[in-house]
């Protein structure tokens, strides 16, 4: 089969990891009989540079034509000063309204091989845990309106945000997870703060409805901070979290690290016809930026993430991840996985290691 990957490499470390990530699709290509056809898209600061704006309307035609997105990274110290409308972060949260990306799988599981990466207690951990962190992507206080206006309490110049959640955004997502939990370990976990926003109470309203129609999940709801706490306190309890864009945001950082670094995770972000967008969960990394020495695993990952949730080519996708799996166990690492003193391979030198598993 052919497929059609539009690029988007952006700033940063972004290059680097979608280099190694193409190769690796390349290489996936080769043994299974594919044929993945590129096409590179500016978006983000590269684009500000080029073009004057994050993101084109060049780029989103040709993100909505293509078969699939692969994107690395946006942003960075270069572009802080600009005005908000056109900080490059407003090319990811475009390309994502564009192209109704509204459920973003974030997958956190705790590589065996990298246990001593993982900054909790081995008697926490146990066996290791393995959660799917399900972010609604395209509503909530990221969409709402963002404003001045004056206090209404006479201090003067306010900021404001506007959080809104529809049932409807609510039962798409709550579904989506629902389903996702069947295939897994069937436990939905629902996370809002409902004992103080509106959004929330209508969030967890409509959760409570719909998961009657899924009688084999156990379903249970957590508010955000108390969420927060049990990442770290018992991460295993967790199968799929289901939550909002802005708590999904920092719940999955911070499920990213108990994994051991932010550099493993990949994401998934998909819409109602399947078309996804596929990146890394951490950001463009400036300050490593050039070196050659981030950690291509994420972005990797997120290609065998595309393989399964836009071509349903599971082999292959699992002859990815098992590959990057088998690297792991032989011990090699990128700076931020390696023990102190242990030798940190190059980008390149894993990318290389995880094709030639291939
Ligand atoms: C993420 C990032 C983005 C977000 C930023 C870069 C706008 O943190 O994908 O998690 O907040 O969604
Ligand atoms: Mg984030």
């Amino acid at each position: 089969m052919e497929y059609n990957i539009a690029v988007v490499k952006g700033d940063g470390i972004g290059p680097e990891i979608v280099t190694e990530a193409m190769q690796v699709l390349d290489k996936v290509g080769e043994r299974f009989g594919h044929t993945f056809h590129y096409q590179e898209v500016l978006a983000g600061g590269c684009s500000i540079d080029a073009n004057g704006i994050p993101l084109t309307e060049e780029t989103i035609e040709i993100c909505k034509n293509a078969d699939s997105v692969l994107l690395g990274a946006v942003g960075g110290p270069k572009w802080d000063e600009v005005p908000s409308e056109k900080r490059p972060e407003k090319a990811l949260l475009g390309l994502r309204s564009a192209l109704g990306l509204f459920v973003n799988l974030r997958p956190a599981q705790m590589h065996k091989a990298l246990s001593d990466a993982c900054p909790i207690k081995p008697e926490i951990i146990g066996d290791g845990f393995d959660i799917l962190v399900c972010r609604e992507l395209t509503g909530d206080v990221y969409f709402g309106r963002h404003y001045r206006r004056e206090s209404d309490k006479g201090w003067g110049e306010t900021g404001a945000d506007d959080m809104n959640y529809s049932v409807y955004e609510v039962e798409r997502i709550g579904r989506r997870a629902f389903e996702m939990a069947m295939k897994r370990n069937k436990k939905v976990c629902s996370v809002d703060k409902a004992n103080v926003l509106e959004t929330s109470r209508v969030w967890r309203e409509t959760m409570h409805r719909i998961k009657d129609e899924y009688p084999e999940v156990a379903y249970s709801d957590m508010y955000v901070d108390n969420c927060a706490m049990q990442l770290v306190r018992n991460p295993s309890q967790f199968d799929v979290i289901v939550t909002g864009n802005l708590f999904g945001d920092i719940l999955s950082d911070e499920a990213s690290m108990i994994t051991g670094s932010i550099g493993m995770l990949p994401s998934a972000s998909m819409n109602e016809s399947g078309k996804g967008m596929y990146e890394p969960i951490h950001g463009s990394a400036p300050d490593i930026a050039g070196k050659g020495i981030a950690n291509p695993i994420a972005t990797i990952l997120s290609c065998a993430m595309m393989l399964r949730y836009s071509f349903g080519l599971m082999a292959e996708a699992d002859a990815v991840e098992n590959a990057v799996e088998a690297v792991l166990d032989a011990g090699h690492r990128t700076a931020d996985i390696a023990a102190p003193g242990e030798k940190a391979l190059s980008t390149s030198e894993m990318g290389a290691l995880i094709r030639a598993q291939l």
